[in-house]
């Protein structure tokens, strides 16, 4: 059974229960009070019947009972009943009394002649003398006594008291009114029903509809998010899953277009040399390397060339086990001016060699301690040098390091004044393969792996990694590092940030 059906049902149901309900508990309230099912009808008469009086009315009435009971005569003195009625009056009430069929007294406020005929007969037993009674449109509570005057005579005394109309309209419009409350029962099931279905069931499809489409691997939709109710939040957590769902199947094919794009890099990069090594060995067995000197010349090339070689399956390999975060880091505490000193002294003398003057300016404010793995760090700056070398072209050759620290970082800037980067590939160069000029950078036989383990490494630090060039002029690669706070007291283990 579908839920708008269970809906339907259930609201019916309650209605119908309601309905029921509420009769039953009017009639059994009736039962209860009267004591007597017939009297169901005249259900509206029973508080009347019961206390047709107020307090000051129902004292009046006693002490007239009283008069009628020991000195019945007294109620035929007009003088005594007039008072009587004065009293009665300012209470809102009226008196009445008669003897067998005539009338002794009558408060002016009835002066009715159909009075007479509605009040009940003699009834000397006084069995019932609290009562109500209609004339036309108005309705009457009363308490009456009967009695015998001295004479024989049969007597009444009458407290009688008009009752709110509003009673009476309320009788008359009962059955109306309860149509009519049926009828507003009815109209709000209605909208109850509309607005429940309207709330949850078209949310529901919709949620039904958008499984379907995931099923059918459909995850570009983006599914409304209306209402913040549960079902909203239902289709806020199911959003978020085909967000997340869509972005892992991205991720997946970027990944598988990466893979894609890694393989035929390395093919290529590795068919390079090796179509070379290929050559020169053809050369030697051709017996074109005729000579020693020649041969020395061939072979010197076929071994530059396996090294590269083996430089480049050496860095294939340490960029995808960084990618695959399978390479440990051995965390120490570096002070990373200090290392900087050590790394440029190493250097130095080669860089002599190359007429690169190398200079390096500690601009630290503050220890400039960090967490490091001393030889990935070490062969990221060796690096971004070896950059700086590779594309120098000026005749004055300079590279400039700078170390600043701020409160919580340590900055290395790696400045030289080469060929520059374009400026389109600035934010490339940081990716695997990518050279910027391919055509230019093909005498340097770089891979385009160098940058890319470098800022892996520095991730792997917890740290970033930027460039900044200006074509023609230079380039200036930065990285920072997590400055230690607190020096010393920490055991390099437990500030690990990564690994
Ligand atoms: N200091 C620099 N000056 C000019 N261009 C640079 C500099 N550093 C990097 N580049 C550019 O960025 C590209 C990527 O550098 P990266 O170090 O990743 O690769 P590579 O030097 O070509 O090869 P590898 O370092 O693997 O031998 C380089 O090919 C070069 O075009
Ligand atoms: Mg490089």
């Amino acid at each position: 059974m579908s839920i708008r059906l269970k809906l339907l049902f259930s609201f019916t149901g309650m209605l119908v229960i309601s309905l029921l309900m509420f009769a039953l508990t009017a009639s059994l309230f009736t039962i209860a009070s009267t004591g007597d099912i017939s009297s169901f009808r005249d259900f509206y008469k029973v508080h009347y019947q019961l206390n047709p009086l107020t307090e000051e009315e129902e004292s009046i009435f006693l002490e007239l009972k009283y008069l009628a009971k020991n000195e019945p005569d007294q109620l035929q003195n007009q003088k005594l009943l007039q008072d009587y009625d004065f009293k009665l009056k300012t209470v809102r009430a009226g008196l009445y009394v008669r003897r067998e069929s005539t009338q002794i007294f009558e408060s002016n406020t009835f002066h009715q002649p159909e009075l007479e005929a509605a009040l009940p007969p003699y009834d000397l037993n006084n069995s019932q003398i609290r009562n109500t009674f209609n004339i036309g449109e108005r309705f009457y509570a009363y308490a009456k006594f009967d009695f015998t005057y001295s004479d024989g005579a049969k007597g009444s005394v009458f407290v009688i008291r008009e009752r709110s109309p509003f009673a009476e309209l309320a009788r008359k419009l009962l059955p109306m009114l309860s149509i009519l409350l049926i009828g507003l029962l009815v109209i709000a099931n209605i909208l109850l029903y509309r607005w429940i279905t309207r709330s949850v069931v078209k949310p529901l499809n919709l949620l039904r509809n958008s499984a379907e489409q995931i099923q059918e691997g459909n995850l570009q939709f983006a599914l409304e998010l209306q209402s913040k109710d549960e079902i909203g939040q239902l289709n806020k957590a199911f959003e978020n899953m085909r967000q997340r769902l869509q972005a892992s199947v991205d991720l997946r094919l970027r990944d598988e277009e990466n893979r894609k794009e890694l393989l035929s890099n390395i093919s290529h990069d590795l068919r390079t040399p090796i179509t070379n090594i290929k050559g020169y060995i053809e050369g030697i067995r051709d017996g074109v390397a005729d000579t020693p000197e020649k041969m020395q010349k061939y072979v010197d090339i076929i071994y530059t060339k396996a090294v590269d070689l083996d430089k480049l399956v050496d860095e294939l390999f340490l960029y995808s086990k960084l990618d695959l975060k399978q390479v440990p880091f051995t965390w120490e505490h570096v002070d990373v001016s200090k290392f900087l000193d050590d790394c440029i002294d190493e250097l130095r003398y080669d860089l002599e060699k190359k007429q690169i003057a190398i200079d390096y300016k500690n601009h630290a404010c503050h220890d400039a301690t960090v967490l490091a793995d001393r030889e990935k760090l070490k062969r990221t700056v060796l690096n971004i040098i070896g950059n700086a070398v590779k594309y120098m072209d000026k005749p004055q050759k300079q590279i400039h390091v700078l170390l600043h620290t701020d409160s919580d970082r340590v900055t290395v800037e790696i400045r030289d004044n080469g060929m520059g980067i374009p400026p389109e590939a600035v934010p490339h160069i940081f990716e695997r393969f990518y050279r910027a000029e391919r055509s230019r950078n093909s005498s340097t036989g770089g891979s385009g792996l160098g940058l890319s383990i470098a800022r892996q490494i520095i991730e792997g630090h917890g740290g970033t990694i930027w460039a900044k060039s200006e074509q023609g002029v230079g380039t200036s690669l930065f990285f920072t590092l997590k400055r230690m706070q607190n020096q010393g007291g920490n055991d390099p283990d437990d500030a690990n940030p990564d690994h």
